[in-house]
């Protein structure tokens, strides 16, 4: 350690060994000087000497993303983590308890208040193989609540669909090809569904830490609509409501991963004005009911919020 760099309780220390011990030895320095580089940041702005485990564990926060969540808590409250993660696995009256909740984005763009608002084409893209699942009911809810106001709605199942991967030969961006892609296949019709479109809900469950691969095929297969020369097919103007759900019950846990598909559907020029996280979809039968439904649909006054992104993305 430099001269200038601030020392560590015994405590500190192991904490900040224990945090690094999470990575293979590849990446574990890179890690660990990162977490000692915001650290003695910190420790400087606050003039503080010597680091505790506090300071250590809200170092490695700024590093890593809000996804190691489980490991913070795990090493918060050995115990209460195994209690509160464990044994809704294997007691339905822990699963019934598990706090499912949604949260609605706070809003950043004024609605229009035009006397005459047109009726809007929504297309909606539910990515989770699970027909009548949370996400499905939670973008069915939004779809109601579109309709309600006005719009005209579309929802598609990406696993009832043939879509291939992007097999990427860049033939979409020769000069002069004329196809959106080469692929033949049920992306034929949604390339010009989505052009159609006034607006999009897009829904996926969290998979891995990351949106569900049906999401990424399918955003993979937008790049058919850049082409030659940096020359983008879709114009501007079209909005969006992203929904992500996901087991682990922290509101927050992965809005970075809605983050990353808010900023994909950016390069495209598709503004997103709603977006939902939805939590607590875990346990003894994943996030569904004794009649394999999303246990979103239990919670009414969660399900209230996805009407109100709906009606609102109506609107826009
Ligand atoms: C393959 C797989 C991986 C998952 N990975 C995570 C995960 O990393 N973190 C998490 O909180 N939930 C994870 N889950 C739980 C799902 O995100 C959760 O059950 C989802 O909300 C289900 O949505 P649905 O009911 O619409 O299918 C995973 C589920 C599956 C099937």
């Amino acid at each position: 350690m430099k001269k200038e760099d601030v020392s560590f309780s015994r405590e500190a220390a192991d904490m900040l060994d224990k945090i690094a011990a999470i990575w293979p030895p590849i990446i574990r320095q890179g890690k660990k000087d990162k977490i000692l580089f915001l650290l003695n940041l910190l420790a400087r702005a606050r003039k503080i000497k010597k680091a505790d485990t506090v300071l250590v564990v809200e170092a490695a926060r700024l590093v890593v993303p809000k996804s190691y969540d489980p490991l913070f808590h795990m090493f918060e409250d050995m115990e209460g983590f195994k209690k509160r993660m464990l044994e809704p696995f294997v007691s339905e009256a822990a699963y019934n308890k598990i706090p499912v909740r949604v949260r609605r984005w706070p809003r950043q763009r004024p609605r229009k208040k035009a006397a005459f608002q047109k009726c809007k084409n929504i297309l909606a893209v539910c990515a989770s193989p699970r027909s009548r699942g949370n996400t499905d009911m939670l973008i069915d809810e939004a779809l109601r609540g579109a309709a309600d106001a006005g719009a005209h709605t579309e929802k598609i199942m990406l696993h009832k669909i043939n879509m291939g991967y992007c097999i990427g030969c860049r033939k979409c961006k020769e000069q002069g090809y004329e196809k959106i892609c080469v692929i033949n296949d049920d992306m034929t019709e949604i390339y010009q569904k989505i052009i159609d479109a006034d607006a999009l809900v897009i829904g996926f469950p969290i998979y891995t830490g990351r949106e569900c691969a049906q999401l990424s095929t399918f955003l993979d297969r937008w790049d058919g609509y850049e082409r030659y020369m940096l020359t983008s097919m879709l114009k501007p103007g079209r909005t969006a409501l992203v929904i992500g759900t996901w087991g682990y019950p922290c509101i927050d846990t992965y809005d970075h991963v809605i983050e990353n598909i808010i900023s994909i559907l950016n390069l495209h020029k598709v503004e997103t004005v709603e977006a939902l996280s939805a939590c607590g979809f875990e346990g003894i039968r994943h996030g569904l009911d004794e009649k394999r439904m999303g246990v979103i649909r239990r919670h009414p006054e969660q399900l209230k919020k996805a009407y109100a992104a709906g009606r609102a993305l109506a609107k826009y």
